[in-house]
């Protein structure tokens, strides 16, 4: 028993829990996720399962990607990746949706699936109909020669590194980096994507590791702070706008998973068609809020937020003036384009679930009724 704790300490590296070193180590996979594939200096972008199946991609009628929980919620980010880059129709479907509702799939359709372990159970049904339709089927996932991994007719390995804690977090910002490797990859070769915008993107990506540093570095105490606030709240919004509104989702995802406090997701604009009946001076509300990216739509958000007294966490970029002026917390991430955001975005909010959920003295590695992989329907 002794040893077993011991060398669990040794695996946790310092860290107090798994969750805590896997937000920690996001600079090294997210950098270990490019490795290989990201090649600045030549301008290209080198994706062997991509490569091999172009034609597949290029004739595509579309690409349908499935997936569940938070790997579908990177889904979602792809999909305005691929359609703002590489201007193929994309649709996002829960596995376990798409799997029982007779979809209409043909030999021209191109099926992603994302998924960290590869062994979903309703994930791996919706590949299989798929595969019997005819589409091309194609996996993203964290674990080498999974089930999900074994069965598509390509993929690319997300190259995280093993994820323990049962929240995902590397595993999410390496499925984000991912998708944007392929987004840029099909937009420069369909011709989606100019060169000179591809070459200042695939730069800024390269430097995105960097970015989660600073991040990481400069919120972590600051976020450890306004965790203590919120140890007693009973709900949360979370609002986000463009592709920061499935950065919303996993945000409230996250701190629903771990700390066991309500937590909702929603698209910023669709604040009046519902969610603004909760709001008084005791719901939380993040909201995400950087520069490039319906900045000014936002700022009337928060107004709206204010007038009815919600307590507001910003996440905005370093300077940030107007919206910082109206938030009860701020948050400030590096100023970034729009579609490495939700990268960045995601690390303090990662921090903000850890914290409450660790104040609150939950089992933060394994939350109760929760499971790694979820291989029963
Ligand atoms: C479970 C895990 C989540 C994960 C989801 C999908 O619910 O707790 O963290 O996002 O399954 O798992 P997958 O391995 O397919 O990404």
């Amino acid at each position: 028993q002794e040893l077993k704790l011991s060398l669990e300490q040794i695996e946790k590296g310092g860290y107090e829990h798994f969750m805590l070193k896997e937000i920690f180590e996001q600079p090294k996979s997210v950098h270990d996720t490019m490795r290989g594939r990201l090649l600045v200096d030549e301008g290209v972008i080198k994706m062997a399962g991509i490569w091999d199946h172009i034609e597949k991609f290029k004739n595509a009628n579309r690409i349908i990607i499935i997936a569940c929980g938070t790997s579908w919620h990177a889904g979602l980010i792809g999909e305005y990746l691929i359609e703002e880059y590489a201007r193929i129709p994309v649709e996002v479907e829960y596995a376990s949706e798409f799997r029982y509702r007779n979809p209409i799939i043909t030999d021209k359709d191109v099926v992603i699936a994302i998924s960290q372990s590869g062994e979903t159970a309703d994930t791996m049904a919706a590949l299989k109909l798929a595969k019997e339709k005819g589409a091309f089927i194609y996996g993203i996932c964290n674990v080498v020669d999974s089930s999900i991994a074994r069965i598509t007719d390509a993929g690319s390995y997300t190259h995280a590194g093993p994820e323990i804690g049962v929240a995902s977090t590397k595993a999410f910002t390496a499925q984000l980096t991912i998708l944007t490797l392929i987004a840029f990859k099909l937009g420069k070769h369909n011709g989606n994507l100019g060169n000179a915008d591809f070459m200042s993107l695939i730069a800024e990506l390269e430097a995105i590791p960097k970015r989660i540093e600073d991040v990481l570095s400069s919120t972590h105490e600051l976020v450890q702070n306004i965790a203590k606030d919120f140890v007693n709240a009973t709900n949360f919004l979370y609002l986000g706008r463009g592709y920061n509104y499935p950065a919303a989702l996993e945000g409230a995802l996250k701190l629903k998973e771990i700390s066991y406090i309500h937590a909702e997701g929603y698209p910023a604009a669709e604040m009046k068609h519902g969610p603004i009946a909760l709001i008084d001076e005791n719901m939380p509300i993040v909201i995400i809020a950087p520069k490039r990216g319906h900045y000014d739509k936002i700022v009337s958000n928060v107004q709206e937020i204010k007038a009815r007294k919600g307590k507001v966490i910003a996440v905005v970029n370093k300077g940030d003036t107007q919206v910082s002026a109206m938030a009860d917390y701020v948050i400030e991430i590096p100023e970034t384009s729009e579609c490495f955001s939700p990268i960045v975005a995601s690390v303090p909010l990662q921090l903000l679930a850890y914290y409450i959920a660790v104040y609150r003295g939950a089992n933060v590695d394994q939350p109760r009724n929760l499971a790694k992989s979820v291989t029963v329907e």
